[in-house]
């Protein structure tokens, strides 16, 4: 369990006020110039060094994404850093407290990463139904260049650097990193072919990095602190801290720092008070948001919660949104909801995806009320591997993984609607 000396975000619900004055005397802002005085290629080299993955659900390594970026830019063609505060998958809701108690921590991050990567600006993409949200990012963004903190020669550092704040306008494939730049442009936002990775060709043609909100909140600490204190937290390539934000049938839903790797019993016990009804009324978890694959109770009980502990389950840690199923749950229904999720979120620009969706979604319906053949099962796992790898961006396997996990784990309780026998768990929840 995470000792509280090494927690990152000491406001996460908000009993201090998010304003500078209050982030300054919780340690935000303490030395900044003095970390950014170690040098672009120092800054970077400590990232890798901390092992820090992308917390936005591809784990990918931060500070070795960081090292793509030119390290000539011209005026013609400056670098940028996007900050992904699209949060939009079912489950995930970090980001939120992030910017809603925290925002100084993120501002800050921003213009370190910035710095390290020599960006001219960062623009932060907030989801369109984060109103208030982006009212108070807005305002603290407005606090820093008060402060002399961002703008022309922040920090008195002889940096120029801006952060604008863009609002979504509602949909979830903005949140593909390529969409993402796409309505930045003020295009509709769908996905780029990749390559070339935005750090090549990015906004504007421009050299880019995006990165998620946790992974840049948590730089100024991680070099506050030095990049040995991070790694020694959580285990092996997982390194670090995380927000986990546990959902659904615990008796205390929340979100919460924990050391990554943290066994899932161990969360859930600690943080949460229980599963409702009993660890024997457990009945399956999605751990990582709603693009990864369901687990069953007994393979969960024990697994790290960690990029390579639920990978080695079939699932992954994605977002680290933890949903939890009981017993009551129509297990059928819920993936079924999910499916139909993917289906409205498609931006239809691929034939896999736009029909796929919508043809796994019906089929998932009828093997909801237990209006099909058998057969169509083994249909439906077909289908999902001919969407799954051949789309352009993510979402068509995010549409298939949740699918397959379903058949892989439930598929007596599917057969069992066909055969007319009503699901257990259905009758359950009645
Ligand atoms: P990805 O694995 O394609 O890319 C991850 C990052 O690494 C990207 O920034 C990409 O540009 C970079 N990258 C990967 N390979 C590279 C290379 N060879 N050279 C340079 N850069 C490279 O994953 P993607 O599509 O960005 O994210 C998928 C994940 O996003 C899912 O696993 C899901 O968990 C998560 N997700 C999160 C949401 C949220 O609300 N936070 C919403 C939907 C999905
Ligand atoms: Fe659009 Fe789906 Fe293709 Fe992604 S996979 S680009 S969401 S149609």
């Amino acid at each position: 369990m995470l000792a509280d000396k090494d927690r990152i975000f000491t406001n996460l619900y908000g009993f201090q006020p998010w304003n500078l004055d209050a982030a300054q005397a919780r340690g935000d802002w303490d030395g900044t110039a003095a970390l950014m005085a170690r040098g672009q290629d120092q800054i970077i080299e400590d990232v890798k060094a901390s092992g820090l993955r992308g917390r936005g659900g591809a784990g990918f390594p931060t500070g070795m994404k960081w090292s793509f970026m030119p390290k000539a830019p011209t005026p013609e063609r400056p670098n940028f850093l996007v900050v992904n505060a699209d949060e939009s998958e079912p489950g995930s809701c970090k980001d939120r407290e992030i910017i809603r108690h925290d925002p100084h921590k993120l501002i800050e991050g921003a213009l370190i990463a910035g710095f390290a990567m020599r960006a001219r600006a960062a623009y932060i993409y907030i989801r369109g139904e984060y109103i208030r949200e982006a009212e108070v990012l807005q305002a603290a963004v407005d606090e820093a260049y008060a402060a002399g903190l961002l703008g022309k020669n922040a920090l008195k550092s002889g940096y120029d650097y801006d952060v604008f704040v863009h609002r979504g306008a509602g949909a979830y494939i903005c949140g593909e990193e390529t969409a993402m730049l796409e309505s930045l442009e003020g295009k509709k936002g769908q996905p780029r072919l990749k390559p070339p990775f935005p750090a090549g060709a990015g906004l504007y043609g421009c050299p880019t990095t995006v990165n998620n909100v946790e992974s840049i909140a948590v730089v100024p600490t991680i070099l506050r602190r030095g990049p040995a204190w991070f790694a020694a937290i959580g285990n092996p390539k997982n390194e670090g801290t995380k927000l986990f934000q546990i959902s659904g049938h615990v008796e205390k839903p929340c979100v919460v720092e924990e050391a990554m790797g943290i066994p899932f019993r161990e969360l859930i016990e600690k943080h949460c008070g229980g599963i409702r009804g009993g660890w024997d009324n457990l009945l399956a978890v999605i751990p990582g948001g709603s693009s990864v694959p369901l687990v069953p109770a007994a393979e969960i009980m024990d697994a790290p919660m960690d990029f390579d502990g639920l990978k080695a389950l079939g699932s992954g840690l994605g977002t680290a949104a933890v949903i939890v199923m009981d017993k009551s749950t129509d297990i059928v229904k819920a993936i079924s909801r999910l499916s139909y999720f993917y289906k409205h979120e498609s931006c239809g620009q691929c034939t896999p995806c736009r029909e796929g969706t919508g043809w796994m979604w019906r089929v998932m319906e009828r093997l909801r009320t237990g209006d099909a053949a058998v057969g169509e099962i083994d249909m439906l796992y077909d289908l999902t591997k001919q969407v799954e790898g051949h789309t352009i961006c993510a979402l068509g396997d995010a549409a298939a993984w949740p699918i397959q996990g379903l058949i892989k784990h439930f598929r007596p309780e599917i057969e069992r609607r066909i055969a007319g026998n009503g699901g257990q768990y259905a009758e359950a929840a009645e």
